[in-house]
């Protein structure tokens, strides 16, 4: 079977951590979210972590010369056999440096996954999330977890994330409208670009993506 070398593009709360949970079971893929890592790496207190965190805390981008060494690094230590990649890349430098790494590597883009919704039902989301130390991710209306406030899986303590305050998603959505929505073109332009209604309920955005993604490796083969 031919490898998925995937990204998840898309504004911040339109769903992508909660579909890549999902795609990671369907295809058993390696899980690269950049988001994820810097925030490992705030937490440790290391000095990209160190770096990064001013920036994230603002809701703006952590600079390309950062990001880029730091996935690159990831992809070729965790990703042979295929990748899904969340939150990267999310500039045209990045695009561009993701592009050259992969022909290097004699190897291509399967698809680049876009989950859209419009930003007033981002505000929505990004209000009522709660995260857990897993990563796992819920909503306060659209996916609480069994008991208030606690991860269902290990019973640890849920999270607000210290970027959804709403002063600084305010600016994420600036900064994904300003920076990371040339990117549609641009994969568009590729021709590997496959849209998805973020709005629609998770489980009807999980089917749409598996049975495009079932429908890609069938083409490939013929
Ligand atoms: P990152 O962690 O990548 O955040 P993001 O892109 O802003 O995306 P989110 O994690 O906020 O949203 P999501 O789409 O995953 O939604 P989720 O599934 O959680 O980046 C954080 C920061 O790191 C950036 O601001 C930047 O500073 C830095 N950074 C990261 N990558 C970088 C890069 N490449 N370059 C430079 N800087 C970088 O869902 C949201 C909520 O909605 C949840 O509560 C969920 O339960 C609910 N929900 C999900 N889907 C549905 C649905 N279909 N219906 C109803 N509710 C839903």
């Amino acid at each position: 079977m031919s490898e998925l070398n995937l990204i998840l593009l898309g504004p911040p709360g339109a769903g992508k951590g909660t579909q890549a949970e999902r795609l990671r079971g369907d295809f058993n893929l390696p899980y690269l979210a950049t988001g994820d890592m810097l925030r490992a790496h705030v937490k440790e207190g290391s000095e990209l972590g160190q770096k990064a965190k001013e920036f994230m805390d603002a809701g703006d981008l952590v600079p390309d010369e950062l990001i880029i060494a730091m996935l690159l690094e990831k992809i070729d230590a965790e990703g042979d056999d295929g990748f899904l990649l969340d939150g990267f890349p999310r500039t045209v430098p990045q695009a561009d440096a993701l592009d050259r790494a992969i022909a290097d590597r004699s190897r291509r883009l399967t698809a680049a996954l876009l989950i859209d919704a419009p930003d007033e039902v981002l505000v929505r989301r990004i209000s009522g999330r709660r995260v857990a130390q897993s990563g796992r991710v819920y909503h306060v209306d659209s996916n609480p977890p069994e008991v208030d406030g606690v991860d269902d899986e290990d019973g640890s303590p849920l999270i607000i994330r210290d970027d959804d305050k709403p002063e600084t998603v305010k600016n994420r959505l600036e900064t994904y409208h300003r920076q990371t929505v040339p990117l549609i073109e641009y994969y568009e332009s590729r021709g590997i670009l496959q849209r998805f209604d973020g709005t629609r309920p998770p489980t009807e955005v999980h089917d749409h993506v598996r049975a495009t993604l079932a429908t890609l490796r069938l083409e490939e083969r013929l």
